[in-house]
């Protein structure tokens, strides 16, 4: 048993995580699982989650990770007994590839081709009217009140039923919102109140974010953007949806002057406050927590070093090759390091060149400039060549917001996801699941319902082991404490990839 042993660098010569990018086929109705352990009493509810899985129309190819059509998979816990299912979504992008044998509609890395049998006038219209944006909900599921909700990056969410995993309707976020997209990771409040962020094409083609309210009320605080140099070109982006051949990766550019900047407002009356607070580049997906202490805003980060766009590493091409080519490819791309960041909130500016951060448990720095700016300087909280800690999740019900210790991730080696990583914030000391050739997804913190500590619950993740001949792939249940393995649920079919999810109790 390979479990909670710390190696620091499993190799996959065999290239099994290949088979996390093949297409494979939904179900007619749900499959059980061949249980191993015992699953808590109290775990009964449902894993939805959602990624690619359909990579080709055809032999039309789909050619980045962000593009295979939506797949919702979930698995059922009740009584000791699990079952999986998955259904493809029912997005347009999706029924008319179907309906027409071909990428009817352009997704982020695959640009489709008007029909060749339209004729000139027909091609006209399509150029006229621009390339329809796409609804390919394969990033994230989420709830908004009592309903369900996939989506992807761009203004359409899709309602989906979670018990049947039925698509229900297609919803554009313009109808309600004044904005052009929003991302998939919204923060949903205790009380139900969903914030996300979008952006908005404004006038003189500028380009300004907008934080959406889904529902109402909240308390007061603070939110925090950060701007990294990687940004859609607005122009481009309006004028190349004309022309043949274009997706949304070629929309994409990075200024390599400006850096990053963090913006903060205050939330109740939602005001930006104008500092300055700058440092050096980075790419950023995901936010781990961001609370206040002391007069200080503290933000932790899965950043990747530099300007360059993580994004261009993650074509198909390049997570299908030898495990060689993979880790060569790997060594080009940005690194990726877990930072905090520390904003103080009281800036005077006659402290010039002075560490305005005084927070005893932190070595992150805030510098006044002559110009105004505050130079910020991350405290390093987990760094390993090429060894990512991404999709990070804490215990959000009890302490998103708020001054944590625990945060849990999936483990990239190469861009590969080979480990399952619990990180203690405060000391640094980390936690590791791993099995040779077994490529796990986010794991997702479920706490139990007598908790007394933070960690006290349970990780869900779907885990692939396309090496062995039986049972591929399967539920991987984990004590949060330390990681050891408390039960799996292996099913008979492979499992493609998936990127995002939630638990439903
Ligand atoms: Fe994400």
């Amino acid at each position: 048993m390979w479990s909670s042993v710390f190696i620091h660098s499993l190799e996959h010569p065999a290239g099994g995580y290949k088979k996390i990018f093949e297409s494979c086929d939904e179900l007619a109705e749900p499959i059980p699982a061949h249980v191993s352990g015992k699953i808590p009493a109290w775990l009964t509810g449902s894993l939805l989650r959602v990624g690619p899985g359909l990579f080709e129309i055809g032999d039309e190819p789909f050619y980045h990770i962000f593009d295979g059509q939506a797949l919702i998979h979930k698995f059922d816990l009740k009584d000791g007994h699990v079952t999986y299912y998955r259904r493809f979504i029912r997005t347009d992008a999706y029924v008319r590839a179907m309906t027409e044998k071909r990428i009817v509609i352009t997704e982020f890395g695959t640009a489709a081709y008007p029909d060749p049998c339209k004729n000139i006038f027909s091609r006209f219209f399509t150029y006229f009217q621009g390339i329809e944006v796409t609804d390919n909900c394969l990033v994230n599921i989420y709830p908004i009140g009592e309903d369900f909700y996939a989506c992807t990056e761009t203004n359409y969410i899709t309602k989906v039923d979670p018990d049947t995993l039925e698509t229900i309707k297609k919803v554009d976020l313009c109808n309600y919102l004044s904005v052009n997209g929003v991302t998939a990771h919204p923060h949903t409040e205790p009380d139900g109140t969903v914030y996300n962020i979008g952006n908005c094409f404004g006038k003189n083609m500028s380009l300004a974010y907008n934080i959406p309210l889904i529902n109402a009320f909240c308390e007061s605080n603070y939110f925090v953007f950060v701007e990294t140099p990687v940004k859609i070109n607005l122009l481009k982006f309006l004028t190349s949806w004309s022309i043949r051949g274009t997706n949304y990766m070629d929309c994409f550019e990075s200024n390599d002057k400006m850096g990053t900047w963090f913006h903060l407002a205050t939330k109740n009356p939602g005001e930006y406050i104008d500092h300055k607070f700058r440092t050096s580049a980075f790419n950023l997906f995901h936010h781990i927590n961001c609370y206040e202490d002391q007069g200080f805003i503290v933000v932790d980060l899965c950043t990747w070093k530099g300007h360059d766009f993580v994004y261009n590493y993650l074509y198909l091409a390049n997570v299908r090759q030898n495990w060689d080519e993979v880790k060569k490819a790997a060594m080009r791309a940005p690194q990726p390091e877990v930072r905090r960041y520390v904003l103080p909130l009281d800036i005077h500016r006659e402290e010039q060149g002075k560490n305005l951060v005084s927070l005893p448990y932190t070595t992150a720095t805030a510098v006044m400039c002559s110009d105004g700016s505050v130079w910020l300087e991350p405290e390093v909280l987990f760094s390993g060549p090429r060894q990512a800690f991404e999709f990070p999740q804490i215990n959000y019900k009890k302490y998103c917001g708020k001054n944590y210790t625990f945060a849990y991730g999936l483990g990239l080696n190469h861009f590969v996801p080979d480990r399952i990583c619990k990180l203690n914030v405060k000391s640094k000391e980390t936690w590791i699941w791993q099995e040779p050739d077994a490529y796990p997804s986010e794991p997702l913190f479920v706490q139990s319902p007598d908790a007394k500590d933070e960690d006290d619950g349970v990780l869900l993740s779907i885990v692939v082991k396309p090496g062995v001949t039986q049972r591929p792939a399967f539920l991987l249940i984990l004590n949060a404490t330390d990681l050891t393995e408390i039960a799996r649920a292996e099913v008979d079919v492979m499992i493609p990839v998936t990127l995002h999810g939630m638990y439903k109790p």
